[in-house]
């Protein structure tokens, strides 16, 4: 059988190495992407059509994501980081410009910001792994231009108050949603509230096309740039140049990059999208089983969810308190060894060696806490009820 394990690379535990991806025994991976026989045809199909980029394919699926949302415009593109360089560049954010990110992200979320020329300026979180809103505030100078905030595993930050902040600031807001496909607030989906928002479709999350992204927005103007942008800043694409019988028959304004999104990708994702309401469903009954069957145990917080929140639960993640037996680099030795593949999601960006002198640590109070604390279980549609009954077994004092 195919199964992944994604965890950090490798991790030394007490001088001996452990290498997360020799581990062939593996009873409960981390994550195991859900391919139905539905996503192969798909696929199979899409292999035969004429046009392998650019084609009706994207288009359909540009159309069902952007129902899906609710916005008025979605846009396929080949990564949730190509995504957000893109709606940076539309919104003018450029060199002398401050962006403010949460300090646990991945970190594309900041290097997104950098390909513009900006200034990424890390914010601390809060005890739900969030953007902390205090932090924000702190953070904004004369340069700040925009507030890219992550909904973190798929829980909506505190979207409407970060609004709020943007708009008394005249900030454009940008909001990261590679883990979140299908969290909404009420009927509104993430993406939304802003200026403009970027999902991931990378193996991991809630639904795959393997590689890929799509910026949703209600401007037309964003709309424009980003079609342009996209595709080397051509004024047409493949198929309307060829269907318009002469191919050579586009004009270049400004340049752009190679960030398409193909028809294969694009057939995998329509598949999946119309099976998202259930596989989140199926992550959200498993997350309610692990609150169960970990409730009690000493030591282990469990995911914080506030009433008005919707999480679709793209990591599930605990916290190993002191009152536990274990540390969390011993609780991920443990399962390890119990051939339970689990993850830590993410080291704080203000620690990796490129911020290094940038940032006052003690500016990070929760993410310090935290950072040696999380660990995140697996969580994937398919996972069986013996599974998780196996996860939760083993994390009992
Ligand atoms: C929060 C966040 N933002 C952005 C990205 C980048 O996504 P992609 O790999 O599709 O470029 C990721 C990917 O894991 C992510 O987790």
């Amino acid at each position: 059988m195919n199964l992944i394990v994604l965890i950090i690379g490798d991790i030394t535990m007490k001088n001996k190495k452990i290498d997360v991806f020799k581990n062939s025994k593996i009873k409960v991976p981390f994550f195991y992407p859900s391919i139905s026989k539905d996503d192969q045809l798909a696929v199979k199909n899409a292999l035969n059509s004429p046009l392998l980029t650019d084609g009706p394919l994207l288009k359909k699926f540009e159309s069902n994501f952007a129902k899906f949302t609710g916005a008025k415009y979605a846009i396929g593109v080949s990564n949730a980081t190509s995504a957000l360089h893109l709606s940076l560049k539309s919104l003018g954010i450029s060199s002398g410009d401050e962006v403010i990110i949460p300090d646990m992200t991945f970190v594309a979320t900041a290097s997104s910001i950098l390909f513009t020329g900006a200034t990424p300026v890390v914010a601390d979180i809060d005890n739900d792994l969030n953007i902390s809103i205090e932090s924000i505030e702190k953070n904004i100078t004369k340069k700040t231009k925009a507030i890219l905030p992550v909904h973190f595993a798929g829980k909506i930050c505190n979207i409407n108050k970060i609004k709020k902040i943007a708009k008394k600031n005249n900030l454009k807001l940008i909001e990261d949603c590679a883990h979140a496909i299908g969290t909404r607030e009420g009927k509104k989906h993430v993406g939304t509230f802003g200026n403009a928002g970027c999902f991931s479709f990378y193996p991991t999350k809630n639904f795959t096309t393997i590689e890929g992204g799509m910026i949703i927005t209600n401007s037309k103007d964003i709309a424009k740039y980003v079609l342009t942008a996209r595709n080397h800043g051509l004024t047409r694409s493949l198929s309307n140049r060829f269907s318009s019988g002469k191919p050579w028959d586009y004009d270049v304004i400004e340049p752009g990059y190679n960030y398409r999104l193909d028809e294969i990708r694009s057939s995998l994702g329509l598949s999946q999208l119309n099976r998202i309401n259930n596989i989140n469903k199926l992550r959200i009954k498993i997350a309610n089983k692990y609150n169960k069957l970990l409730k009690n145990i000493k030591g282990i917080s469990l995911p914080v969810i506030k009433s008005n929140r919707n999480h679709i639960f793209h990591l599930y993640s605990i916290k190993i308190e002191k009152e536990y037996n274990l540390t969390r680099d011993e609780l991920f030795k443990k399962l390890y060894d119990k051939n339970i593949g689990t993850s830590v999601q993410y080291y704080p960006l203000h620690l990796m060696s490129y911020n290094k002198n940038k940032y006052n640590n003690l500016d990070f109070p929760v993410a310090n806490k935290i950072k040696n604390q999380i660990l995140c279980l697996p969580i994937f549609p398919t996972m069986t009820q013996k599974q998780i009954q196996y996860v939760a077994s083993n994390l009992v004092n």
